[in-house]
């Protein structure tokens, strides 16, 4: 009888070492190697349909097979920490398999891409460089706020928010926390993302003040507690696609917040936050994520003052497949062992 099989469809290389311990911890499974797939859905016919009949497991970035070729399929590990991107597929819609997300994997990386890019704007570190460029020595007048004292909003306090308010923290700013549901106890603010090493803010207890609601008004009393920045790491979902658009600017405009977007790009309105840049009623913005993607060459967000915009990258780093990888094999472990798995993605919420 041949074994069960596990597939995987990785965007990264998967060492020897991997390879070697996984086929020692689980000599029931057959493991199935796709690589330097992305999710485009042809990964998926890269597999003989022989094989999907007898998978039990799948890793993959989005690359999903249909429900009827995988009768034996117990859990799906996304290698990404959001869903937005399965969520209408079938594989998800209409049965009961359980998806589980890399959350908890690529927090310290996104942290240092937003502190580093809110500081390195604030200190015209961009500017510098491209006066440097040109070999020119000249000091840059307007002032340079100091971010003590000053606060971020954490917009969705998950795990990349809280290794965020980590690091802000060190830098004497104060945190404002954003959730979906209420987290009123000690037990509640406590963070359930897996496998992390003693980053973040796993107890909950870095932040000054919680807000919660899914009203315009409860977001709204957040945006205006005297934010100087604004942190947008929500997942996209449909409570949240155009949650940050006009009035929202608006409120955060009393301060010039500075805003930041690690999370999804539609969930920002652009043409409105391309204005409040423009107009100076938001003091500039480093995306990591925009919308469209890829950003069209002709698109005013480019030209945008103060504001930095990278290819949705902040997520890579060397230690990233490692992390996501360590995610997969504890899940593999507890499926295993008849355990819950972490990470499992909420049906409700879709995050
Ligand atoms: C999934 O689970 C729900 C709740 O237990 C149930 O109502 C539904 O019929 C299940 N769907 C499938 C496709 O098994
Ligand atoms: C600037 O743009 C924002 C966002 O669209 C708008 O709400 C605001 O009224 C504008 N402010 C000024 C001073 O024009």
């Amino acid at each position: 009888m041949s074994k069960q099989k596990v597939v995987i469809l990785s965007p990264f290389p998967i060492s020897e070492e991997a390879r070697e311990r996984w086929r020692r911890k689980f000599p029931n499974f057959d493991f199935i190697f796709h690589l330097k797939t992305w999710g485009e859905p042809r990964a998926v016919e890269t597999v003989p349909d022989e094989d999907w009949k007898k998978t039990v497991a799948l890793f993959t970035p989005s690359a999903l097979p249909a429900p009827e070729q995988v009768p034996k399929l117990q859990f799906v590990q996304l290698s990404s920490a959001g869903a937005n991107m399965i969520i209408n597929h079938p594989l998800y819609k209409d049965t009961n398999i359980t998806f589980t997300s890399a959350k908890g994997a690529y927090d310290p990386q996104i942290a240092e891409w937003a502190v580093s890019t809110f500081i390195g704007v604030r200190h015209h570190l961009y500017r510098y460089h491209e006066q440097q460029k040109q070999r020119l020595w000249n000091r840059i007048l307007d002032p340079v706020p100091s971010s003590v004292g000053q606060t971020v909003g954490i917009l969705g306090y998950g795990s990349i928010g809280r290794q965020v308010a980590r690091v802000s923290q060190a830098l004497g700013i104060k945190v404002h926390a954003y959730t979906l549901h209420p987290k009123n106890t000690p037990e509640s603010r406590r963070s359930e993302s897996g496998l992390a090493d003693n980053l973040g803010d796993p107890e909950g207890t870095i932040p000054e003040k919680w807000y919660s609601g899914t009203t315009k008004e409860e977001l709204h009393e957040f945006l205006g507690s005297d934010l100087d920045w604004l942190l947008i790491s929500v997942p996209l979902t449909a409570k949240t696609k155009h949650l940050i658009a006009r009035e929202e600017l608006q409120v955060l405009s009393k301060k010039r917040a500075f805003i930041s977007n690690i999370a999804r790009g539609p969930i920002v309105q652009t043409d409105d936050l391309v204005e409040a840049l423009e107009n100076g009623s938001i003091a500039g913005a480093a995306l990591d994520v925009t919308d469209p993607e890829p950003l069209p060459k002709e698109h005013p967000l480019w030209n945008a003052p103060n504001t930095i915009i990278t290819p949705h990258i902040s997520a890579f780093s060397t230690a990233a497949p490692d992390r996501v990888l360590r995610i997969f094999e504890y899940n593999l472990e507890q499926l295993v062992a008849g355990k819950k798995l972490i990470n499992i993605i909420d049906r409700k919420e879709n995050y």
